[in-house]
């Protein structure tokens, strides 16, 4: 596991507990219930790269409904591999006062300790597409499933196809010395951007019974300034400018707060990105 990396994403867990789960969050919960009707009966579920737990939350939620309903008692396990997420989700899901019902654990999603075959159903929403060795995340999941048992992720479509992306990354990347620009490594998750891409991997990973489809939504930000702020942070878009000097930095910073000035209308004003991801359900072979 990179050390580095978890503490980043540790690093940002509180920023994007206050700006990123409240909207990615909506579409995870989405996620879990694209599938919730085709759980079995006290189902044990696991979360991969939880963040602070928001389709934890709609997990255990539906194991307490359905604990209440039949008295069947299943299980939710929320993994991350960044300690500051983790203890965030311990905090929100400890909230839903489910007890031993629910474990939050720190976890590397490349190399889950956790037993083969333990689970009924596995899901990552905006988690394991990010990953450095993705294909160890998509096999790790598929190797804690048990056979048959359903998958579930999120992954976000390509700037051609999704405006977050491209308002994201067009005023950076535009802005960048072409000593940076050329230096970047092509964003790996692209190649799963596409429907067939995604099919494809997951099917090399151990998936079977692969239903790929578009789901869209809104997120909204603060002020110009609070968005470039949280894209700065975040160890996705930040990797962008992470070799940029001070003065390339500020180059960016104006090339991006122009355009989402542009945006809003005003410095004080919100604004807002149609965003758009792909929703990959699977059983495991
Ligand atoms: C964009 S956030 C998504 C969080 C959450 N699933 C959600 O939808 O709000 C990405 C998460 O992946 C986690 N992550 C990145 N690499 C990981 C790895 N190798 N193992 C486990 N978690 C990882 C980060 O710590 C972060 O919480």
């Amino acid at each position: 596991m990179s050390t580095d990396l978890s503490t980043s994403w540790s690093r940002h867990a509180r920023t994007y507990a206050r700006l990123g789960a409240p909207f990615t969050g909506y579409i995870s919960q989405s996620l879990f219930h694209t599938v919730a009707g085709r759980l079995p009966p006290a189902p044990q579920i696991l979360d991969v790269a939880c963040g602070n737990g928001e389709l934890s939350r709609a997990a255990v939620l539906h194991c307490l409904a359905e604990r209440a309903a039949s008295g069947h008692t299943g299980g939710v396990v929320a993994t991350d591999f960044a300690p500051e997420m983790v203890a965030l989700a311990s905090k929100n899901l400890g909230a839903l006062d489910a007890g031993d019902l629910v474990r939050c654990e720190v976890q590397d999603g490349q190399a889950l300790a956790l037993e083969t075959a333990s689970f009924d159903a596995a899901f990552s929403a905006f988690g394991i597409f990010l990953f450095p060795d993705r294909h160890a995340g998509w096999r790790e999941a598929a190797r804690v499933l048990r056979p048959g048992g359903i998958f579930a992720t999120a992954v976000w479509r390509g700037p051609n196809d999704n405006a977050l992306a491209r308002l994201q990354m067009g005023p950076v990347i535009a802005a960048l010395p072409a000593r940076v620009r050329d230096a970047l490594p092509r964003p790996g998750w692209l190649d799963i951007a596409s429907a067939e891409g995604l099919e494809q991997e997951l099917s090399s990973c151990g998936f079977s019974e692969i239903e790929v489809s578009v789901f869209d939504a809104v997120l909204t930000a603060p002020t110009p300034r609070v968005m470039w702020e949280m894209m700065r942070e975040n160890p996705g878009t930040g990797a962008l400018i992470g070799s940029c000097t001070e003065a390339e930095l500020a180059a960016v910073e104006q090339s991006v707060l122009s355009t989402f000035l542009a945006m809003s209308g005003g410095p004080d004003r919100s604004l807002r990105f149609e965003a758009s991801c792909h929703f990959a359900v699977a059983r495991r072979s």
